[in-house]
């Protein structure tokens, strides 16, 4: 059966002392940590190796939260998959809404990236989500259904097996408003069933589908009883070390 999963991105947050301090403490907590829920966390990128090294004794796993959509050259700036396998990391954050927003990464680009992170052996966790005004206009279904189908529906099984999709409505990110337990499962159930579709029950059945936007302490539990929903993607509590724990141990 599909795992659970609690990640947490770490966005553009936190000083590398900071970094280390928070990354100790989770290690420290560790112990109280549920044992059958997948604990992951992905800082900025200048501190994976570093954070890596820490839980190297840990089952904490370490990801990253963005990578480039080329193999490797001449590219300023940027980070292969190749590089991030290179150093034992475990997980990539595809297609974020703030790296398809403020990056303009489209269906086509987070398609050629998540291939490569594939192709180099990492587990791509791969994000969706409605913008309010698709809400509104009750496009929601039609929004996640293509971001799903043209992102992802061009993998074969395999690949697909391997991947981690997160459901992440873009007007409960950073707001402090969250969808509703039964807003998320409904979202969940309706990717799952696209899944199902293309791929059978078998594979639908076996993947983890996190939320992410605005999980806290005080609402975890709700969100992750809902069938279709296998844990969470947090940002601003994934910043705490106490909040992120309360979350990890949030399954029923
Ligand atoms: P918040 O938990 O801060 O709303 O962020 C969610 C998110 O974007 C995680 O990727």
């Amino acid at each position: 059966m599909r795992k659970n999963i609690v990640a947490g991105n770490w966005k553009m947050n936190t000083s590398f002392n900071e970094a280390i301090e928070l990354a100790e403490n989770l290690k420290s907590l560790e112990n109280t940590f549920d044992k059958n829920t997948e604990v992951i966390v992905c800082p900025p990128f200048l501190y994976t190796k570093t954070l890596i090294d820490i839980f190297y004794d840990s089952s904490i796993k370490v990801g990253v939260q963005n990578s480039a959509s080329n193999e490797e050259g001449a590219y300023t700036g940027e980070v292969s998959a190749k590089m991030i396998k290179s150093i034992n990391a475990d997980y990539v954050i595809i297609g974020h809404s703030e790296r398809r927003e403020y990056y303009c990464e489209n269906d086509e680009i987070l398609n050629t990236k998540l291939n490569l992170v594939l192709k180099n052996n990492l587990k791509p966790i791969f994000c969706v989500g409605e913008q309010l005004e698709d809400r509104k206009a009750g496009n929601h279904f039609d929004v996640i259904k293509s971001q799903i189908i043209n992102g992802t529906f061009g993998l074969d099984k395999e690949q697909f097996a391997n991947i981690i999709i997160a459901y992440e409505p873009v007007w409960a990110i950073g707001t402090g408003e969250t969808a509703s337990p039964e807003q998320a499962q409904e979202i969940h159930l309706f990717i799952r069933n696209l899944i199902s579709e293309k791929y059978g029950n078998n594979i639908a059945n076996n993947i983890s589908i996190l939320y992410g936007g605005s999980v806290k302490p005080n609402n975890a539990k709700e969100i992750f009883s809902k069938t279709d929903v296998d844990g969470g993607l947090i940002g601003g509590a994934a910043l705490n070390a106490n909040d992120f724990k309360e979350i990890i141990n949030s399954f029923n």
